[in-house]
């Protein structure tokens, strides 16, 4: 069994994930973090003096950066097995928590919008759900990584409640500065992500949608399991 979870930043998509996979005993992969590693190995190398739009990667001035970042894709590895997956670089591990800062949320809508990082990471993220089945969650698993996944879901949810269960989330207070600096990201990263033209952030056509803004986590997983049980049948 394969599903594909999709959804915009923040709308729940890991967390309802994770708990499907121990529900149905499949592996979980959390496809952003790969984009994420790409990201934070290339600020690290200093490859970034500023931020970076999606337009402005794909111009003539920046194919040394897209050649630069398409070479690190292709040493990319998700290593692990079942739920517990740890980004690879060239041998090097990244720690989860190395992925999760503010720069790197800054600089990832455009290195994911490159084709050719894409396609590189493509063929790791099929490989983990190859393997006995997975629930895979991003932006682009039920349109381009997975296209024939047997369960297709795409997680929605206002810009405005996902910010407030993010600060939540980090111990910051609703209204606080961190609060709506968060809100603000979400909605840039988020545009960015659906309207560039490689695989952008789309529901699939044969994807059910489930609006979590007034639904607990544990019905949305309920809500997943069911119908991944429904389509096994
Ligand atoms: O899901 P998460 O917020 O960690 O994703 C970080 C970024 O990685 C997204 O904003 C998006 O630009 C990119 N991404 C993607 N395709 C995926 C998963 C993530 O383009 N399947």
């Amino acid at each position: 069994m394969r599903i594909a979870i999709d959804g915009p930043a923040s709308s729940g998509k890991s967390s309802v994930g994770r708990l499907v996979a121990e529900e149905l005993k499949i592996g979980f992969l959390d496809t952003g973090l790969l984009y994420r590693a790409i990201t934070r190995r290339a600020i690290d190398l200093g490859w970034f003096t500023a931020p970076i739009t999606a337009a402005e990667v794909a111009d003539t001035n920046h194919e040394q950066v897209r050649h630069n970042l398409t070479e690190l894709a292709r040493s990319t590895d998700a290593q692990g097995s079942g739920s517990a997956f740890t980004m690879v670089i060239g041998g090097i591990p990244l720690a989860d928590s190395q992925l999760e800062a503010a720069d790197v949320e800054l600089y990832v809508p455009a290195v994911a919008s490159i084709a050719s990082v894409r396609d590189a990471l493509r063929a790791v993220q099929r490989n983990v759900a190859a393997r006995g089945g997975a629930v895979l969650v991003g932006r682009d698993i039920g349109t381009v990584v997975l296209p024939d996944a047997e369960c297709k879901i795409f997680l929605d949810a206002t810009a405005e409640k996902r910010a407030v269960r993010r600060a939540t989330q980090r111990g910051y207070a609703v209204g606080s500065a961190e609060h709506q600096a968060i809100l603000a990201s979400l909605i840039a990263r988020d545009a960015e992500d659906r309207a560039r033209p490689v695989a952008p952030l789309i529901a699939a056509t044969d994807a059910i949608t489930i609006h979590t803004d007034e639904i607990a986590l544990t019905d949305v997983v309920k809500q997943v399991v069911a119908e991944a049980r429904r389509v096994a049948r």
